[in-house]
């Protein structure tokens, strides 16, 4: 059974599943201190590209609240530096972003209105991003459904499922988990994705509650699985699509599509269109965090390395579009040459 959230908006609170328990404890934040979001956001309590979206409109939100002021110009000042702090949470899902400026631009549509008037605009919209995002969730899984055929394996890394998203069904997950319910029967090679486990902690979890079968497996066992001919699919989501369809998303995807492309095995990633950054050329230009060492260095506060070792924490990584079989989105499967299909898809952003 599936009865859980990622976030919602409670008369003046967010309430989020503090994912960094999971899936041991499940248990909700209530923030009513945008300065908690980013927290939440920085330590990965909520995560996934969408569900940063949601979180940063709803943190800009909690923040328009609070805000002393009758005067309409101080507000729009003091609601802009929010926005610009809540931005600087994480850097490489565009999403958050993409959610901030949606509120801004509801804040700038309002500039003549009462302090008040803005404030409960600001809210409705972080609500309806919240609502939207459930629609195309459910949009985006019934169209990429059509990929995943009855019988077969699908090897999915990082987690994707309602917890990374604001609502609704996922992305890749959302996928996976609309084939299940239209009939088809597969399983899924899971990625425990280091060091932070998503894979392992949340992906796991997700399966288990709507019931599709799955292994897990060490993210250094996908070529090993794939040589021995146990997968045929790749299906992973996205933190930021380029321009021309390079992908950033979770460390180790690139690895994944090297490895899909030897085999032979098409790679697809799953993203709503707020995931495209058609700012950008390629994927050299996007952003890539980088997070603590000891990340790396210690597993759950213990170390496994020598206190004096250095470690490279790369959250992301890019995969060049050429290794991408297809890209399933709310508007539809888009498919290579992404020079002509992206330019299509991008009078449809909005
Ligand atoms: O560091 P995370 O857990 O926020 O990384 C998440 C991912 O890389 C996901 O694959 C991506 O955001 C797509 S989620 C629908």
């Amino acid at each position: 059974m599936v009865s859980y959230f990622s976030i919602s908006w409670d008369d003046g609170r967010v309430k989020l599943l503090d994912q960094r328990r999971l899936p041991q404890e499940e248990i909700y934040l209530e923030i009513r201190d945008y300065r908690e979001i980013i927290g939440a956001i920085r330590t990965l309590a909520i995560r996934g590209a969408p569900a940063i979206g949601v979180a940063g409109a709803m943190g800009a939100a909690l923040g328009a609240l609070v805000l002393n002021t009758n005067d309409p110009a101080v507000f729009q000042e003091q609601f802009l530096a929010i926005c610009q702090e809540i931005a600087q949470a994480r850097p490489t899902a565009v999403n958050l972003c993409w959610g901030l400026e949606r509120m801004k631009i509801v804040a700038r549509n309002q500039s003549g209105m009462k302090v008040s008037t803005i404030k409960e605009a600001l809210v409705a919209e972080a609500k309806s991003i919240l609502r939207e995002d459930e629609t195309i969730n459910y949009r985006l899984a019934e169209v990429g459904q059509v990929v995943i055929a009855d019988g077969s394996r699908v090897l999915t890394h990082c987690n994707t499922g309602a917890l990374a998203t604001g609502g609704g069904y996922g992305t890749a997950l959302g996928v996976m988990r609309a084939a299940w319910e239209a009939g088809k029967r597969f399983s899924v090679w899971v990625d425990e994705t280091r060091p932070l486990l998503q894979g392992a902690r949340l992906t796991t979890w997700e399966l288990g509650k709507i019931g599709i079968p799955y292994t897990l497996i060490p993210d250094n066992a996908a070529g090993a699985v794939m040589h021995k001919g146990l997968v045929d699919l790749v299906m992973v989501g996205a933190d930021r699509i380029a321009g021309n369809g390079d992908t950033a998303n979770k460390i180790g995807t690139y690895s994944l599509a090297v490895l899909a492309r030897r085999h032979n095995i098409p790679f697809y990633v799953a993203a709503p269109l707020s995931t495209f950054d058609f700012s950008l050329g390629n994927g050299d230009q996007i952003p890539v965090e980088e997070r603590e060492a000891e990340e790396v260095t210690h597993f759950q506060g213990q170390p496994v390395a020598p206190p004096q070792a250095s470690a490279l924490n790369l959250a992301f990584d890019v995969t060049p579009q050429d290794l991408i079989s297809g890209i399933i989105t709310e508007a539809g499967l888009v498919l290579p040459p992404y020079s002509s299909s992206l330019r299509h898809l991008r009078k449809k952003q909005h």
